[in-house]
């Protein structure tokens, strides 16, 4: 299946010439509690560019990877959301890639809704479990939430660390 309808919004495959230019927008105005927008906060501009291009750039490249399958969510006829996800069938493991929803069509059940397809999409290809790494700062509160509610419970953490050299 590569489509899938909500009440509001419609699914479909991520198509890079088309929409890596919202995307971009999307991810400027969403992810500033990624690692690239700290270490920015901390440091000052990295590499003479902002975090939102330096992760775009890997949120885009992730999006395209061979194994990734992505989407993104149109209202109106504007892409709104996306989310991906990868799949290891040896150990029938499905990985939430990264998903997100543009900041004025949040709180509106999209989020909720994508996490709901790419489950079902885990379901269907047999895996037996599903993953997902998320930060703990506040700014990732409401995709932890998101993911508690569908299920998830944490296993384990990690430790972001770093140094001015
Ligand atoms: C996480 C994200 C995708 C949720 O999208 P959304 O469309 O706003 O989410 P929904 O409206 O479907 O809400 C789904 C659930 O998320 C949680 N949630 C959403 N916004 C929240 C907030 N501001 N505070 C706490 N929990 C929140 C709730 O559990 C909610 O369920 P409920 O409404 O039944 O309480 C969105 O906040 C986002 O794009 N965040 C920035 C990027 C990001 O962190 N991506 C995930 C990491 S890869």
């Amino acid at each position: 299946m590569t489509e899938s309808q909500t009440e509001e919004f419609t699914l479909r495959p991520f198509d890079p010439e088309r929409d890596a230019h919202r995307l971009r927008e999307i991810i400027g105005e969403i992810w500033s509690g990624g690692d690239d927008a700290l270490l920015e906060r901390e440091f000052g501009v990295i590499g003479g560019r902002p975090w939102a291009e330096w992760l775009s750039d890997a949120i885009l490249t992730y999006l395209q990877a061979e194994k990734t399958r992505s989407f993104v969510a149109e209202h109106g006829g504007e892409v709104v959301g996306f989310c991906s996800y990868v799949i290891d069938p040896a150990r029938k493991r499905g990985t939430v890639g990264y998903n997100g929803v543009a900041r004025n069509h949040q709180g509106r059940g999209l989020g909720s809704a994508m996490l709901d397809f790419v489950l079902s999409r885990f379901r269907a290809e047999g895996m037996d479990h599903a993953v997902v790494i998320v930060g703990d700062n506040e700014e990732h509160l409401p995709a932890r939430r998101n993911y508690e509610k569908h299920g998830f419970r944490r296993l384990t953490g990690y430790h972001y660390m770093v140094q001015k050299l």
